[in-house]
């Protein structure tokens, strides 16, 4: 992998408070892809969550989410424990997942007081949720005086408190761009591997912006994302591959399953073709690969709903060159892409790549 793996520098700090940040992230393109061993163009965003670690006395994690004015606390090695308000959901299902997971790769968490904070709006499409999870990991292993994973490992334990804990099947996609940001500069992952591959984010001016559809995106567990996850199985199962990396056609695929695969392995080429334009200064052939995704994403991938389409058509009307649906769909946010001269529409927020996560 050409990207550097290791993570972060590690200087322990005995009995201070710390403060690590991760970034949420836009995916210029390669949508559905990555549980699909693809492609995708993610970068990190200058948004994020931050968290505030300060080691306690005792044997339990106390965390409060300021910007919810919620709080959990349980005791380290009982992270499966109820909470006050119940059954452990949302926030706290991070917190509890990262600390157990963090245990079963080795690194035993210490007693402390958590607070989260972020600026990256939630269910909005920005993945605020790997975002939480990866700043988590780094004040927790910070506090233990522990070097965190390497990054793929770390993504790869993020995408587990995801999966195993909150039961959103989601993949490498988000804690990867989230670790592996860099000012300037998109990221080429090629999730068979995975292989990251930096792409400097030559706009000649124009702007991207992300605009929040209103529509609230849910990921969980009998979520339309996970449908999605289990009909690309399907036809896996049906080709008789491993994975749609593997897959050279939809041909003779029940509906709506030959479409999933036509998505996917479009998908796969327009982020190249993308690659390939940035590196052309081709912008109008970059937003019209954005259009392409994102007619993809609503007629074959049938992701889109009624407020993201509007929002598309905002964008549109704002004259961007293109503008598709971001991330895990079903509501969130829409990216365009605007020529220099062009004023962004009400709500919409430009968006530049920024650097990784880190300590502060
Ligand atoms: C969500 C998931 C990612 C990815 C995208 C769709 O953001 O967290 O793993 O699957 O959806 O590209």
């Amino acid at each position: 992998m050409r990207h550097s793996n290791t993570c972060l520098e590690h200087t322990p700090r005995e009995g201070r408070s710390v403060q690590a940040f991760a970034p949420g992230r836009v995916n210029l393109i390669g949508e559905h892809t990555d549980y699909n061993d693809g492609l995708c163009l993610p970068f990190a965003v200058e948004r994020g969550i931050t968290v505030t670690a300060e080691p306690a006395p005792g044997a339990a994690i106390e965390a409060h989410a300021k910007d919810l004015g919620e709080r959990d606390s349980f005791e380290l090695g009982a992270e499966s424990a109820q909470a006050e308000s119940g059954s452990p959901e949302g926030w706290r299902l991070f917190v509890r997942g990262a600390s157990a997971e963090l245990r079963q790769a080795g690194i035993e968490p210490r007693a402390c007081r958590l607070t989260i904070s972020g600026d990256v709006p939630l269910g909005a499409g920005l993945s605020s949720s790997a975002a939480v999870c990866v700043a988590l990991c780094l004040a927790l292993c910070e506090i233990a005086q522990a070097s965190p994973p390497d990054k793929v490992p770390l993504a790869r334990l993020c995408s587990r408190v995801e999966n195993d804990w909150t039961g959103a099947q989601t993949g490498l996609l988000d804690p990867l761009a989230s670790l592996c940001g860099e000012r300037g500069r998109a990221v080429r992952i090629d999730m068979r591997g995975p292989e990251l591959r930096p792409v400097p984010l030559r706009l000649r001016g124009h702007l991207l912006a992300v605009l929040d559809s209103g529509a609230s995106h849910d990921l969980s567990a009998d979520s339309g994302y996970n449908e999605r996850r289990e009909e690309c199985r399907a036809a896996c199962r049906a080709l008789g591959i491993d994975s749609l990396r593997d897959a050279t056609s939809a041909a003779g695929l029940p509906e709506p399953l030959d479409r999933r695969v036509r998505h996917v392995l479009s998908e796969n080429e327009r982020v190249d073709a993308t690659v390939a334009a940035l590196e052309h200064g081709d912008l109008d052939e970059v937003g019209a690969l954005l259009d392409a995704s994102h007619s993809s994403l609503r007629d074959d991938y049938e992701v889109s709903v009624p407020a993201v389409e509007r929002a598309v058509e905002t964008c549109r009307e704002a004259g961007a060159l293109g503008a598709r649906i971001m991330g895990g769909g079903f509501g969130g946010s829409v990216l365009a892409l605007f020529p220099p001269e062009a004023q962004l529409p009400p709500g919409a927020v430009r968006v530049e790549p920024g650097p990784a996560a880190r300590l502060l």
